[in-house]
């Protein structure tokens, strides 16, 4: 009897195990769609900010620059090995040649959208700080690591 008791035990275990194992694993479907998804995103957001910035409406413009930089920091972890192609993917080898390069572009894009939130308080030319701080590394990145469109 304590020893069905203890198989029981060690079933529900391993059982609980492969449960979690593979309710954490994305399938290289999601994880594609689900970058293309946050850039996608990323673009709506800054078109967004270049409107409300026209009209100097700079509170409502901060959440998304940093709703932006909290994209790119969770895209860092969207470019596993298994995903350089399928799912109508624009990624580029050249990523996961230069996996550093590409990172450090991330994160760069990342702080930049919070130094751009600093920045708008103060800044009297808000499109120069746009275009510094947010669509420079759209095109800094795209040029060498996303394919023509
Ligand atoms: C550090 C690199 C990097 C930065 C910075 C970056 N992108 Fe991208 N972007 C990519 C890559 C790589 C892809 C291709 C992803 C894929 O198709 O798997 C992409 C794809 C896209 C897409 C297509 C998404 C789709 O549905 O296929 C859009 C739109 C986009 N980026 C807009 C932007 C905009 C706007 C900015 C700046 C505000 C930006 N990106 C900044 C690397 C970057």
């Amino acid at each position: 009897m304590i020893q069905k008791i203890k198989i029981i035990k060690i079933l529900i275990i391993i059982f609980s195990f492969t449960l979690s194992f593979s309710a954490n694993a994305q399938t290289v479907e999601e994880i594609i769609k689900g970058r293309k998804a946050m850039f996608s995103e990323n673009y709506q957001n800054a078109k967004k900010i270049s409107i409300l910035l026209k009209s100097k409406r700079i509170e409502e413009a901060k959440p998304l620059m940093k709703k932006i930089s909290d994209n790119y920091i969770k895209l860092l972890d969207y470019f596993p090995e298994n995903t350089k192609e399928g799912f109508k993917t624009g990624a580029l080898p050249s990523i996961w040649e230069n996996k550093d390069e590409f990172n450090a572009l991330m994160k760069k894009a990342s702080e930049d959208m919070i130094k751009l939130a600093k920045a708008i308080e103060t800044s009297e030319d808000l499109r120069a700080a746009q275009k510094e701080l947010m669509w420079s590394n759209c095109s800094a990145c795209h040029s060498k690591f996303r394919a023509p469109h």
